[in-house]
């Protein structure tokens, strides 16, 4: 039978790369739900739609051509033909994408995409190649798959989180590049926040904290609460 773990976590709880490897580990599918809002993001940037017309976001999400792979081996997130993999990854996404995220309208459009990723990976039906999946994100255990097999709440330390997010972005955790992501980082976890609710573990939600833990040893405490 197949198996649904649902991550979420803050900016910098190093959620993408637990939840990746503990995919590749459990030889589970992998949905990078964050992906798919920075992927919003630049199509919206890419096609001249400003940002501030909710209705006109919401309607270039509902025709986001978006193509994700699930595979944790070779993780592929292409919009129109382009591989955009790398480029949802700037600082203007970064800087942008809350302001789609927090397009109510944008998140049902999302939302039912997930889940419809998520089913295709629960049911090993006769031919759909279903394998399980972990699904990562802000509120994967809350509202996109609130009854999935797993429930994880990643959190860390606000020192921890800026530190990682200082070492992804600027390759150091020193004091000027702390601070040059610090504002970024607070302020899209406030304005994500007015949305979604993902702070505080849920009901029946297990909360890791990785504050003191390197990649592994994370890693390694998810697989003990997926395998228990
Ligand atoms: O870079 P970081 O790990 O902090 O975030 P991400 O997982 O790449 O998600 C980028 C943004 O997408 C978040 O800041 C949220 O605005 C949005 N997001 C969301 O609203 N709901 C999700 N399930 C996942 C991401």
């Amino acid at each position: 039978s197949t198996v649904v773990v649902a991550i979420d976590g803050p900016s910098g709880s190093g959620k993408s790369s637990v939840a990746r490897e503990v995919a590749r580990r459990l030889d589970l599918a992998y949905l990078d739900t964050g992906a798919m809002y920075r992927a919003a993001t630049w199509w919206c940037l890419h096609s001249g739609v400003p940002l501030e017309d909710q209705p006109a976001v919401a309607r270039a999400v509902r025709e986001l051509p978006l193509d994700q792979g699930v595979d944790p081996d070779a993780p592929h997130v292409v919009v129109a033909g382009t591989d955009v993999g790398e480029a949802i990854r700037a600082t203007a996404i970064s800087a942008a994408v809350s302001a789609v995220a927090t397009n109510l309208d944008v998140r049902d459009e999302l939302r039912r995409r997930q889940r419809t990723a998520i089913a295709a990976q629960r049911d090993p039906g006769a031919f759909s190649g279903g394998r399980g999946i972990v699904a990562e994100g802000r509120d994967i255990t809350t509202v996109v798959a609130p009854d999935a097999d797993v429930r994880i709440l990643l959190t860390a330390s606000e020192e921890a989180r800026l530190a990682r997010r200082a070492r992804d972005v600027h390759g150091s955790d020193d004091e000027a590049a702390v601070a040059a992501t610090r504002d970024q980082v607070l302020r899209r976890d406030a304005d994500d926040s007015t949305v979604v609710q993902f702070q505080v573990a849920a009901d029946g939600v297990v909360t890791v904290d990785s504050s003191d833990l390197d990649l592994e040893q994370t890693v390694q405490a998810v697989l003990a609460v997926v395998t228990q």
